[in-house]
């Protein structure tokens, strides 16, 4: 059996949502699109939701409309999953200055924000890393405007608040692989109307004569379809990944509870990935049998800072992470199968002991 890494959880309404465009003809602009968005608002629990075309389009407008630019600072995360965030910030021409992660949730640190911060800094960007709720309270009290970046981290919640209203801004990705999908797209979230007029008002330049820079960014109709029958479904997703991940978990706590720390669960969050820390030595070896078995375990992060040798947090969480796929595509026998895979991986590696977690 091969299992992927990730998959979307397509679905027949899915398809007839997106027939129904289809059909109409109105495949890029149409009604879908706001109605889209005042659902999405209401499920991250805030006044505005502007929808886009991408995660990285929802990065780049939530700064351009924060008034992020030229000789601005952004702080944010020296490891993460994805680039996007680095580049949008020199998307808008400021300069990313990195900080360190917490050792306990490989989020963004306070204490580290708060060294790094100067009279230049103009905003944070602080992902919900594999869908554990970053402690946004703590970063917004350093009186900086915080972006969350929740494009792995739809439905989850912090002290009971969804994330995405807990900051300035807040953007989600719709790519097809995460936690729910409109084949590609995002949003930018508010309860700030202005700045959510701000980024609707950079989202698209056509019937506009101003002289002001604009983009391409908006969502298209169809794409809007199959966000909405998505989003319908995010409760039955979440708790599928989590009925998975737990399954998952039980491999490694029946192979040695106290030789593994998993950065889940945490009240609140969503299972993206499973993300456990091990050993070093452990993990390494862990790694190498589930590829040679073709169990698709991975590390998921990357250094997006240029000197990783300045964050020792982020050097910790680098040499122990794992994380294992849970997305609700994968079967019940695609589950039994990972499962097994995972117990063989971890026998063949000599267990879970051996080295500092
Ligand atoms: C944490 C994070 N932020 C932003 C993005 C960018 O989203 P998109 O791929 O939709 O541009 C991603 C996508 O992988 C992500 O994981």
């Amino acid at each position: 059996m091969t299992i992927a890494s990730a998959k979307p959880c397509l679905e027949e309404d899915d398809r007839q949502a997106m027939n129904r465009v289809f059909d109409s003809g109105q495949i890029a602009d149409g009604d879908e699109i706001a109605c889209f968005e005042e659902e999405l608002a209401s499920t991250v629990g805030v006044a505005n939701a502007v929808a886009v075309s991408s995660g990285f389009a929802a990065l780049h407008l939530a700064l351009a409309a924060l008034g992020v630019g030229k000789g601005d600072e952004v702080i944010l995360p020296c490891l993460s999953t994805c680039p996007a965030m680095r580049n949008a910030v020199w998307a808008v021409g400021a300069r990313p200055v990195f900080a360190d992660v917490n050792r306990e949730d490989a989020n963004l640190s306070a204490d580290a924000v708060r060294a790094a911060a100067t009279s230049r800094t103009k905003a944070i960007v602080a992902p919900h890393h594999t869908g554990i709720p970053a402690d946004i309270p703590a970063l917004g009290a350093l009186g900086i405007p915080v972006v969350e970046d929740c494009a792995q981290a739809i439905g989850a919640a912090w002290a009971g608040r969804p994330v995405g209203s807990l900051g300035t801004a807040a953007i989600f990705s719709f790519y097809a692989t995460k936690l729910m999908t409109s084949v590609d797209g995002g949003a930018v979230c508010s309860a700030d109307p202005a700045l959510a007029d701000r980024a609707r008002e950079l989202r698209y330049y056509r019937h506009r004569n101003d002289q002001q820079m604009r983009f391409n960014y908006k969502m298209q109709n169809l794409n809007a379809a199959v966000g909405r029958s998505q989003l319908k479904k995010l409760p039955r997703f979440l708790a599928r990944r989590r009925t998975i991940a737990r399954q998952l978990l039980d491999v490694f706590s029946e192979a040695g509870e106290r030789s593994f720390r998993a950065l889940h669960p945490i009240e609140g969050a969503v299972y993206f990935k499973l993300a456990l820390l091990l050993p070093p030595a452990v993990r390494d070896r862990v790694l190498e049998e589930a590829r040679i078995r073709d169990v698709p375990c991975s590390t998921e992060f990357h250094w997006v800072a240029e000197n990783p040798a300045s964050f020792p947090n982020a050097q910790h969480l680098m040499a122990r992470i794992l994380t294992i796929p849970a997305y609700p595509a994968l079967t019940d026998d695609e589950v039994r199968w990972l499962a097994s895979g995972l117990k063989e991986s971890l026998a063949a590696a000599g267990g879970l002991t051996g080295g500092d977690l």
